[in-house]
């Protein structure tokens, strides 16, 4: 296969070295996008007269072909081609020779593969910032349909206080909002063409970088042609953004793991997101939710590579720069199935409230609602902590929860408690006296919701 480049050497590339840097097997995932830059730029470059208009119709038409053939799988490609680019000019050299050859005018693979990727990832985020969308979708209604249900909020996961099944919903959708944000502001960055840097330098032919910008729905162009070829940041920010949805993601699936355990038994996960065990006749295991959780390694593996291979790279372009597009495709491909996973997973899923609200009597969930009605009654906190940690103490002794205490009990920790105490404990009365932005209480899952409802119809 003869090499664009290959004016220069007299002998022919080794085969093994041929293979090991090949990367068309991966980077035609960026045909579209090359074949749009390709063609923004013919169209700047008949603009600058640098080529005439028949030769500009004669590109376009015969890119567009290569485009369909290539969508319907008919495109052959050659490693000995390297890559997606080469891949396409050769083809499109054959078609229709020497206005073929004219199209990598003041043009290098250099900025035309920094701007193809540019173009994936901003399409990427897209796609990405619509499946989280879908999948707070799924935590919102839920949180809707179980307005009333009570469960025990863990810390350290030991009961702590009684929460709000939805509040406890909610707090995932908000943790995917930021990441909604993060991979906005990532778009921002992306979002800048380095079409026009050549290799590295610029050129000396009159080209109108500005104008390819523009019609590739660039929001700016670069500003220095070394930067314009050297970067990536703007592809590892995206996979870290990935990543960070892969860890929200996966700290749901554990949550719902210890969920869906014998020992906790709140939800019924949908048996079709449920598989058995080959020796166990009665198993359900929730396994998708343990690869959503698993499939976090490979996104943090792909965040190292990227990170690594950009470390040392001297300016400006270097080969190694192609092993970002695997981690890069693979990181887009995982989270973006992982969300739609969960988002099925969170539809499908039915809470039984009734093991969450027995669940609730153990633990003395309530004990720091008795401590706060002590501090409004005067009582310094510390005081009131210690005095209440007493009182848990006896009930447990007896087996019993403070709300079963009599009054005189009760007193015997702190005279201060009067009758009203019993508007106090138990968990319902905890979820129901909450009262401060953002808490668990009935008011606030309202709020939130009704915010939620209003983001999500936008
Ligand atoms: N396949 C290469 C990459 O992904 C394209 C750029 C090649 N440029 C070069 N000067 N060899 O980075």
């Amino acid at each position: 296969m003869k090499k664009p480049w290959s004016g220069r050497f007299q002998k022919d590339t080794d085969e093994l070295m041929e293979q090991f840097t090949e990367s068309v097997s991966f980077d035609r995932r960026l045909y579209e996008q090359d074949i749009g830059a390709s063609i923004a730029h013919a169209e700047m470059l008949a603009r600058q007269e640098l080529l005439s208009e028949t030769e500009l119709v004669e590109i376009r038409e015969a890119l567009r072909d290569i485009q369909g053939e290539i969508e319907k799988g008919l495109f052959e490609f050659h490693l000995g081609l390297e890559d997606i680019h080469m891949n396409i000019e050769a083809a499109l050299i054959q078609r229709i020779g020497d206005a073929g050859r004219k199209l990598h005018t003041a043009r290098s693979r250099n900025d035309q593969v920094a701007c193809d990727v540019r173009l994936w990832v901003r399409d990427a985020i897209d796609e990405v910032r619509d499946a989280i969308r879908d999948c707070q979708g799924a935590l919102v209604g839920k949180a809707g349909q179980y307005r009333e249900a009570v469960m025990p909020g863990y810390t350290h996961l030991q009961h702590a206080q009684p929460v709000l099944l939805g509040h406890a919903l909610l707090a995932f959708a908000e943790m995917l909002e930021r990441d909604r944000q993060r991979l906005a502001e990532c778009r921002r960055r992306t979002n800048v063409s380095p079409l026009g840097a050549c290799a590295l330098a610029g050129t000396g032919l009159p080209v109108d970088p500005q104008s390819t910008a523009a019609d590739l729905g660039f929001e700016a162009v670069f500003s220095n042609s070394v930067d314009a070829v050297s970067d990536r940041d703007f592809l590892i920010e995206f996979v870290f953004a990935l990543s960070m949805v892969a860890t929200h993601l996966s700290r749901l699936a554990e949550t719902w793991i210890i969920w869906s355990a014998q020992e906790t038994d709140f939800v019924d996960l949908d048996e079709s997101f449920c598989t058995g065990s080959s020796i166990m006749p009665q198993k359900k295991n929730p396994d998708a939710l343990e690869l959503i959780r698993g499939k976090c390694g490979r996104l943090y593996g792909d965040l190292m590579t990227v990170l690594t291979v950009f470390k040392g790279l001297p300016l400006a372009y270097n080969r190694d720069m192609q092993e970002d597009k695997e981690a890069l495709f693979d990181a887009t491909d995982t989270v973006g199935m992982a969300l739609e996973l969960t988002a099925r997973l969170v539809r499908t899923t039915e809470f039984k409230t009734d093991n969450m609200a027995l669940a609730c009597e153990e633990g003395h969930m309530d004990a720091t609602a008795l401590a706060d009605y002590l501090v409004a009654r005067g009582i310094p906190f510390r005081e009131a902590h210690e005095m209440v940690g007493h009182a848990v103490q006896a009930a447990a002794a007896d087996g019993a929860k403070l709300e079963d205490m009599s009054l005189e009990q009760l007193r015997s920790f702190c005279e201060i408690i009067g009758k009203d105490v019993y508007g106090v404990l138990g968990v319902r009365n905890c979820v129901e006296n909450y009262r401060s932005h953002g808490s668990s209480a009935p008011a606030e899952l309202e709020r939130q919701l009704a915010e939620w409802n209003e983001r999500l119809t936008d």
